[in-house]
């Protein structure tokens, strides 16, 4: 399909407004206005492609995934998987409810054991305190849910205590949320501990606000060429258990499982950055760092996978709603809620690691990757329209995919045109 008839397509899916339909357009996206509104000193805005994933089954659900990336094989890749776990009845997604986490750090205690037992005993007043602090939350059915007192008795300033929060965000990514409570609970802590108070901010180890998906993929869909589907499964899990044991592969096993989760995230204007520090983060919460998914043969030869990570994104505040891009992105997967979202995330990670796995244990990636790399060095020498395919086949052809080879082909086209 063109770009236009894409698009025709998901307006007819997602029953697009022409408004929707414009802001994927270089003009109708963010304007410079909106940016004004969400950063300082700004000068414009900054374009990145957007695609859709297709064959996402999730749940019982077709969904369109769009990703926000600029690195070739992402959409193909995610859409590749997405299409193989069809075969076994799509995706299964979940989150757990939006509980965030808040931070006061309390040092310099003259009595530490009273210190602790005064947080315990007045926890639920202070607790009342961080209702009051947002009583709109509380009334959508979020608010605080517990808090806990932490010890370290040792770090490089000497002692002290770390008093958590946990709050239930709802549909909201939370950050500003649980910075301002924590602001609210400051000083309320500080006279129960005749501490020091220092830090108040939230925690991006999210770890009370999962996103779980897994899929089970019949051995018949995943043979191609001449690989056999359990060969190809016996060759993933090995891969996986590469990633579950060295750190120096599992970062790039779970790299590989960000692009497919930072593209939506960044497609739903959620702050990735969040995500990838929890993502990070969970995978090293045993005290060594491994991959984020799980794969092994079932016991019909199956291939079983599965994903659990932290999810700390919204659908309501910050640039979800100011996004004219994000605020189509949402309607284009039907999505209302940001437990929902998460859990489509989560499958869309499972997925791209799917895919990268399957290539890696199989042909390697170097084969898919060089065909859209080709493209990109054909559309950067100025190749126009089909001879950007053209161009990219004769470089591949002559396995020559290099800028000056390019421009050479090029201007003999042109001379001779
Ligand atoms: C490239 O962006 C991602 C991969 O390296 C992921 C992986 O190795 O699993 C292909």
């Amino acid at each position: 399909m063109s770009v236009k008839e894409r698009l025709s397509n998901l307006t007819e899916i997602a029953n697009l407004t022409s408004e929707e339909l414009t802001s994927y357009s270089a003009e109708g996206g963010l304007s410079v206005e909106q940016a004004e509104g969400m950063i300082e000193n700004t000068i414009g805005v900054y374009g990145l492609p957007i695609g859709v994933a297709q064959n996402f089954l999730i749940n019982g659900r077709m969904i369109p995934i769009p990703m926000v990336t600029e690195e070739p094989s992402v959409v193909a890749a995610a859409s590749l998987a997405a299409k193989l776990a069809i075969a076994g009845h799509g995706f299964k997604a979940s989150m757990t409810e939006s509980e965030m986490i808040g931070q006061i750090q309390i040092s310099r205690l003259p009595d530490w054991d009273k210190a602790i037992e005064n947080l315990q005993v007045h926890k639920d007043a202070l607790i009342e305190i961080a209702q009051k602090a947002n009583p709109q939350i509380c009334g959508r059915g979020g608010g605080p849910r517990d808090i806990e007192v932490r010890e370290f008795s040792e770090s490089p300033m000497g002692p002290f205590l770390v008093l958590h929060l946990i709050y239930d965000v709802c549909d909201s990514m939370g950050a500003n949320m649980i910075n301002s409570i924590m602001e609210a609970l400051a000083t309320p802590v500080e006279q129960l501990t005749h501490g020091r108070i220092g830090l108040r901010i939230l925690s991006n180890l999210a770890d009370r606000r999962l996103a779980r998906a897994s899929c089970i993929i019949p051995a018949q869909s995943l043979r191609f060429d001449n690989f056999k589907g359990r060969q190809v499964i016996d060759s993933i899990v090995d891969a996986w258990a590469f990633a579950s044991v060295d750190p120096y592969r599992a970062v790039t096993h779970n790299k590989g499982i960000m692009n497919g989760i930072d593209a939506v995230v960044m497609a739903t204007g959620n702050d990735w950055r969040s995500v990838e520090a929890g993502a990070h983060a969970y995978a090293a919460r045993n005290g060594k760092y491994t991959s984020l998914t799980t794969w092994k043969k079932g016991p019909k030869d199956e291939l079983m996978g599965f994903i659990e990570l932290p999810m700390a994104i919204g659908i309501v505040g910050g640039a979800t709603r100011v996004h004219p891009t994000a605020k189509a992105n949402l309607k284009l997967m039907d999505v209302h809620s940001a437990r929902e979202l998460g859990a489509i995330i989560a499958a869309v990670g499972l997925a791209q690691n799917l895919a990268a796995l399957r290539a890696l244990a199989t042909e390697g990636i170097q084969r898919g990757h060089m065909n859209l790399h080709a493209r990109q060095i054909a559309i950067s020498v100025g190749a126009k329209g089909k001879e950007v395919k053209l161009l990219a086949a004769q470089l591949i052809q002559e396995n020559d995919i290099r800028h000056s080879r390019a421009q050479e082909i090029i201007d003999t086209w042109r001379k001779n045109d």
